[in-house]
């Protein structure tokens, strides 16, 4: 039977790549999508004609257009994708970020839980709420620390991070006050086709390819753990459906690298796919900047609950994934 998913965010980054997957097998996906700059509606291009997609621009702070959504289109399911993501802007101008992470989920979080108390109690009982949230909000880890699991206590750092660990509260809060059946994930860095422009992997390939600097913060040691965003994608819709209301779920892409091993990685896939006119390698182009204000060190999220629980498997290494992405960047130029 086709049900109906309220995803909010989709015009963005991981929630296009989640709407496809609900359409794709056969479900109706509503998105609520405020179109900031980070969304592209060219990420929905592969369903804009489906009957079982429908775009509503709109904020995800505005109570009466989420309430007429949930009402009018019979929701089962919320996945909230909405937010401010990029950690940078969130040191430049944090407003936007409480706005949206903070107040924004609270609104969602109030509005779902009206409408599943009017539900009739099958629907109820098979309703979630499903928020998607950030390793980011356990802080960082030293190199030689255990990876972050659902465990793991509460340390963010920057203002995107503080602002996500106050919506996953509110969620947290929502389940345990109230009963709404609601579900959190914390997932590490994403890549593959659609991430904005302004984000690590797709800034190296188009400053390498426009012949600009390639710009990596600090000694470019950091480390971040990366997941491909559609394995993420299918995780997500497992912990929707196998997961239980009032559980965390944590997915890591089981592949720890550091910057310099992504830009070094990178820039040989391009030297070898488009090589620079001059022969010269792109990875000629690096140029050190100064660090990201309080920036972590390390992220690296366990997979063991989700493998054990959802059945939930990384599906290529993530070589293999990072030179098919690159090569998607390129076609887009
Ligand atoms: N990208 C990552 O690596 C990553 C890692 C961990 C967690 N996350 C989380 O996953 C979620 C999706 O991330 P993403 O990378 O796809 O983000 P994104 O920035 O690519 O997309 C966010 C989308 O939300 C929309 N939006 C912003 N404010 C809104 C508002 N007030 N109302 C309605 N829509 C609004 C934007 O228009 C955009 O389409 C976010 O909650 C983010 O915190 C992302």
């Amino acid at each position: 039977m086709t049900k109906n998913y309220l995803i909010t965010g989709a015009a963005g980054f991981i929630g296009s790549h989640f709407a496809i997957k609900v359409c794709k097998l056969g479900h109706k996906a509503i998105v609520l999508d405020a179109l900031t700059y980070a969304s592209n509606l060219e990420n929905l291009s592969e369903i804009k004609d489906s009957p079982l997609f429908k775009l509503v621009k709109g904020n995800i702070c505005d109570a009466e257009l989420v309430t007429k959504i949930l009402d009018e289109e019979k929701i089962d399911f919320v996945v909230n994708f909405a937010a401010e993501s990029h950690v940078d802007n969130s040191i430049k101008a944090p407003e936007t970020f409480i706005q949206t992470n903070i107040v924004g989920t609270f609104n969602l979080l109030n509005c779902a839980l009206k409408y599943w108390k009017n539900l009739d109690s099958e629907k109820k009982s098979q309703f979630r709420f499903l928020h998607v949230s950030t390793d980011e909000v356990y802080g960082s880890l030293e190199k030689d620390d255990p990876k972050f699991d659902e465990e793991n206590p509460y340390r963010p750092n920057s203002p995107y991070s503080a602002s996500k660990a106050s919506s996953d509260h509110l969620v947290r809060a929502w389940f345990e006050t109230y009963g709404l059946p609601a579900i959190i994930t914390n997932c590490s860095n994403n890549f593959g086709p659609h991430q904005h422009q302004e984000k690590l992997i797709p800034t190296i390939v188009f400053s390498a390819l426009a012949g600009k600097p390639i710009p990596i913060y600090g000694t470019g040691e950091n480390i971040r753990d990366w997941i491909f965003v559609k394995d993420h994608a299918d995780g997500l819709h497992s912990a929707l459906h196998q997961g239980k209301a009032g559980q965390t779920y944590c997915f890591g892409g089981d592949a720890e690298r550091t910057n310099l091993q992504i830009v070094y990685k990178i820039c040989e896939i391009l030297d070898g796919f488009k090589p620079r006119a001059d022969g010269a390698s792109y990875a000629t182009q690096i140029k050190f900047v100064e660090d990201r204000l309080g920036h972590d060190k390390r992220y690296a999220v366990s997979n063991s609950k989700v493998e054990r629980e959802l059945g939930y498997k990384v599906s290529k290494n993530f070589e293999e994934r990072l030179k098919e992405t690159v090569i998607w960047f390129v076609s887009k130029i």
